[in-house]
């Protein structure tokens, strides 16, 4: 294909953005093809013709996979990459030549109306998860773009608001999970969000989009921006936002072409971006055919059967409820069971190739009576009193008559949605009053969750068991029937807190901020980081998630390999009677931390297969690097030394065992100033033992005024915070001017022999 050198200036700046709403452009003198990209993400979304951004349009039938709240918390990530392996076929099959997703924003509060479209509060989680699907996705030779990068947790506002972080959360949470994603998996794109990040739009910020992204990640990729999100696009060029989407009708290329013949631009910026348009079209090219059609729109949905079951997290099981008992005749109530809500509003929405629903799956797999009842409305009109009141009779009737009944509560379509947030985590209240009124007729009563984002659950304590089942895809309501029944023993977990009260989660006072700025005020401590470092009392924590069977974990083991990363080992035995599934969770903790963390981190997961009485040693990898923390004073990463706490844990607060390994530190050592502080001048290899010796002479010199001390009280630690290049101020008073003036000269010295490059 064409090279660069062969193009006009004018053919280049082309190349900059799209020729339509999902299509790049062409040059046709040199044979440059215009490639469709299109969303996206779980599943494909190919609009039949023309575009639009909502949703709205026709687009062909595909496989609706489970949105990412479902997917993830399969934590599985053969089972995602598999996944993935699907989306790549569908979208090859269409000559698509780029799926937009996966998106892994970090869910900082239960509110953003985009949740059910992310992964985790974690951002290994994402990371992981991400990189498994961009994996999947492009093994089939089509590309991924991996969104919305950075810090877009929030719909309200969303093209403007600016997410005012500080440098560790950013660096730790926010950003994590794409950088695992980019070093892993190399995305082919990545789309740059809408919002500002600390005052600067993400479309034209060179910190994110060059420094951070591709000197530090090493992206090889190209970043288009999210749909409608250049701000200056001249200014976004220069910083690496390299294709605009969707067309600018040519106005964007003209501003680029004035700036580079006003000399404004330096025309290497418009080569580096049409060469990384044309590398796009060569990886196309390269991948174009891989798989051929017709699409088995049957592996396909039994693979979302799969995955779907594997999404379901079982909240609760008193008593074994669950699974249900085939023949028991059982009340199915709440309209979601008739019509699934199985995926958010917006740009991802898929036209599924077909739907369950479960009521047919429960219909199928049951032999006894199955009765259904409404119970209440999903219509956008709200229903009157007395039509409410007449479906929960209804209901309760069918309930009483009923061995058991199963409650399909959830959130409205309208509820939650692209480009608005929630307002409150509440199920409405006609389907609380109907569920009480149920569980007054029937105490076994199971209740089915179909919701994008978490929701408050002030009926748990009442009822015996509880499903979340999210969002599940096209094939939610039969893999729904296959966990009720037990024909797939539950093994999902809580990739999300589920708190009691909004009101306790971490973002709540500063969500979704004022006049364009939200502060990130919570900092480090987002989902569990918070709920577990302040002990608050939860729902159900981060990594919940029941089985039908049981695990019993035996002791665990971390030493460090030889390339720094620890080795986790335990046993896991299932202890029950059924074949099942465990995710086994690491989280490590530093107790003698120097800097702020939470009280303890995810570091590393697998989803282990066990059939019943199995046991097995299972290995997890918690990576070096995975214990940095970004430290601000030299703007890097560092791994701090000391004796790491490791518990292999069921969930964040179900700690099964304990251990500790002893990792060695990056060494950090930070040029001296003025300003330095007397402990951080101890602890210099080079300066410390020079001011040690001569603090002490100046305190004999001061004539013992430790002696007036009360006992116990250490000077040195108690100068430890005294700065530098104030001592001669110590020094004036202990032995007068002269003093003074000679200590300013011995500290100069004494910043110029650390700061002096070491001999080797
Ligand atoms: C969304 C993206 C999506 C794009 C194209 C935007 O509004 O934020 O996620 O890929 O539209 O539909």
């Amino acid at each position: 294909m064409t090279d660069i050198a062969d193009l006009t200036l004018e053919e280049k700046a082309s190349l900059t953005s799209g020729a339509s709403f999902w299509y790049t452009k062409a040059i046709d003198r040199v044979g440059v093809p215009s490639l469709m990209v299109t969303d996206g993400p779980h599943g494909l979304r190919k609009q039949r013709e023309g575009g639009d951004h909502l949703g709205l349009g026709d687009s062909v039938p595909a496989t609706c996979f489970p949105p990412a709240v479902g997917l993830g918390s399969s934590w599985d990530v053969e089972l995602v990459e598999r996944v993935g392996q699907a989306l790549g076929v569908e979208t090859s099959i269409e000559n698509v030549a780029v799926l937009l997703g996966p998106g892994i924003n970090i869910k900082r509060s239960p509110l953003c109306g985009r949740n059910f479209e992310y992964v985790s509060e974690d951002p290994i989680v994402s990371g992981v998860i991400g990189a498994a699907l961009v994996k999947g996705i492009q093994s089939q030779g089509v590309g991924t773009s991996l969104k919305h990068f950075a810090a877009n947790n929030q719909e309200h506002d969303r093209m403007r608001a600016s997410s005012d972080v500080d440098a560790r959360p950013l660096r730790e949470i926010y950003l994590r999970g794409f950088q695992r994603v980019v070093e892993d998996a190399q995305p082919w794109t990545i789309m740059c969000s809408y919002n500002r990040i600390n005052g600067t739009y993400a479309s034209e910020d060179p910190w994110l989009l060059t420094q951070v992204l591709r000197d530090e990640w090493g992206f090889e990729g190209l970043v288009v921006s999210d749909w409608g999100a250049v701000n200056e696009r001249v200014p976004g060029l220069k910083a690496g936002m390299d294709l605009e989407m969707p067309s600018s009708n040519g106005v964007t290329d003209a501003q680029i072409v004035a700036a580079v013949n006003d000399g404004s631009l330096e025309e290497r910026y418009v080569d580096i971006a049409a060469g990384r348009a044309l590398d796009l079209v060569r990886k196309a090219q390269a991948g174009a055919g891989k798989v051929e059609g017709p699409l088995d729109v049957d592996a396909h949905h039994a693979l979302a059967r799969e995955a779907a079951g594997r999404s379901i997290v079982l909240l609760k099981n008193d008593d074994a409820v669950l699974p249900l008992d085939a023949s028991a005749s059982i009340a199915v109530i709440g309209e979601f069971a008739e019509k699934p809500r199985y995926q958010g509003a917006g740009s991802s929405m898929i036209n599924p190739t077909r739907l369950d629903s479960a009521l047919d799956g429960i219909k199928d797999a049951a032999t006894g009576t199955v009765t259904y009842a409404k119970g209440f409305s999903l219509a956008v009109t709200a229903a009157t009193d007395e039509e409410l009141a007449a479906l929960r009779d209804e209901a309760v009737a069918a309930a009483s008559a009923a061995d058991v009944a199963v409650v399909f509560l959830g959130l409205p379509a309208r509820l939650e949605s692209e480009g608005y947030d929630r307002t409150d985590i509440d199920l409405p209240a006609e389907q609380l009053e109907l569920l009480d009124a149920v569980v007054a007729a029937n105490s076994r009563t199971v209740v089915v969750l179909s919701n994008g984002s978490v929701v408050a659950l002030p009926f748990a304590d009442k009822v015996p068991a509880i499903l979340e089942a999210w969002l599940l895809g096209q094939a939610g309501g039969t893999a729904t029937a296959d966990v009720l029944f037990g024909a797939v023993n539950p093994s999902g977990k809580l990739t999300e807190t589920v708190p009691l009260r909004l009101e306790d989660s971490p973002a709540y006072l500063d969500f979704p901020g004022d006049f364009s700025h939200v502060r990130y005020g919570e900092g480090l401590f987002v989902g569990y980081r918070w709920y577990d470092s302040r002990r608050f009392e939860v729902a159900y924590p981060f990594g919940h998630g029941l089985s039908y069977t049981t695990f019993a974990y035996g002791d665990a083991t971390a030493a460090v390999a030889a390339s720094g990363d620890i080795e986790v080992r335990v046993t896991v035995t299932n202890t029950g009677e059924r074949d099942g599934r465990e995710v086994v969770q690491v989280y490590t903790s530093l107790p003698t931390s120097q800097v702020q963390r939470p009280v303890r981190e995810l570091k590393a997961f697998a989803s282990v297969a066990l059939a019943a009485g199995e046991s097995r040693e299972v290995v997890l990898t918690v990576r070096r690097k995975d214990l940095a923390y970004w430290d601000i004073r030299i703007d890097g990463w560092v791994v701090e030394g000391g004796e790491y706490v490791v518990d292999v844990a069921a969930s964040s607060r179900d700690l099964r065992s304990s251990t500790a390994v002893a990792v060695t530190g990056d060494e950090v050592v930070l040029p001296l100033s003025r300003t330095s502080s007397l402990g951080e001048v101890f602890a210099h290899p080079v300066a410390g033992p020079i001011i040690q010796a001569a603090m002490a002479e100046m305190m004999g010199a001061m004539n013992g005024a430790s002696s007036v001390m009360p006992e116990g009280v250490d000077m040195m630690e108690m100068m430890g915070s005294f700065p530098l290049g104030r001592i001669g101020m110590m020094a004036g008073l202990a032995g007068g001017d002269a003093a003074a003036g000679s200590s300013d000269e011995m500290i100069d010295g004494l910043i110029a022999a650390a700061n002096a490059p070491q001999q080797a």
